[in-house]
């Protein structure tokens, strides 16, 4: 069944500081769309209000989820998280003193997922064998790839139907970059999950998004309904791709 996310018009910063302004994006069903722009230009933002984590002060936000729709805005991050929405905060935000299983576990949490627990744990190891064999081992202890694959399997232990990864390129060597894109798509047709994805890398994000955004200042400034349409925007020729 049918899982999207509709942003309608979002409001939100920080106390006085307005960042977001008049913010709208879709995902539809089955999509992975990135949400692309430079540091600073709100991306962050716009997955912590989706997530429940910043209040917008005016807007909507839809889920649907397997057919049902739900209003995000009011909602705390557990209620998000229970009705199916995954989030892969930058920066991992792993425990580091506790070992790969405890985060794992960590991640599962979701009333819906609890049944499936050791399901998804073993499939978080059969699709990142890498954290199999280091499962006793403390998630601060690994490399920073490591550390990714392990947030990524993380937000899966809650059987999302739809996923939000904020900037997973961040802080990696390029063949890593490569690696960790290639395990978003290959887990997203594998888990049939609905993908939004932030990122400042736009040729490692449009590897795997069907289209995207660009923000700028917390503005939406361009929808590409392709990644064509997007490498042939201008503000991806001057910011991106250096032309
Ligand atoms: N917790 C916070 N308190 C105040 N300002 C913040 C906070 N987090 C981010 N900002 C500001 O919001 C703006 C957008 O940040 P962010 O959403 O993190 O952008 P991005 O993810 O695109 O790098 C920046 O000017 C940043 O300084
Ligand atoms: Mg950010």
């Amino acid at each position: 069944m049918a899982s999207s996310l509709t942003v309608a018009n979002i409001e939100a910063g920080y106390g006085a500081v307005r960042i977001l302004h008049d913010v709208s994006l879709q995902v539809g069903e089955g999509e992975t769309v990135a949400l692309l722009g430079t540091n600073g230009n709100g991306k962050s933002t716009l997955m912590k209000s989706i997530m429940g984590m910043v209040r917008p002060s005016a807007g909507s936000i839809r889920a649907e989820i397997d057919g049902t729709a739900h209003e995000l805005v009011g909602r705390s991050t557990e209620e998000i998280v229970d009705l199916g929405i995954g989030f892969v905060p930058e920066g991992r935000r792993l425990f580091p003193k506790l070992s790969v299983e405890e985060n794992l576990l960590l991640g599962a949490y979701r009333r819906a997922a609890r049944a499936d627990i050791a399901a998804n744990l073993a499939y978080a190891f059969e699709a990142f064998p890498v954290l199999a064999g280091r499962r006793r081992q403390l998630a601060g202890s690994m490399s920073g790839g490591e550390q990714q694959m392990l947030a990524i399997a993380r937000a899966l232990m809650s059987s999302p139907r739809i996923l939000l990864v904020d900037e997973p390129s961040v802080g990696l060597a390029p063949i890593l970059v490569s690696r960790v894109i290639a395990k978003i798509r290959e887990l997203k047709e594998q888990r049939h999950l609905t993908v939004l994805m932030a990122e400042q890398n736009f040729n490692q994000a449009t590897k795997i998004a069907d289209r995207g955004y660009i923000i700028v200042h917390g503005k939406i400034e361009f929808e590409g309904r392709s990644t064509k349409e997007l490498r042939e925007n201008e503000l991806v020729k001057k910011y991106y791709l250096g032309v």
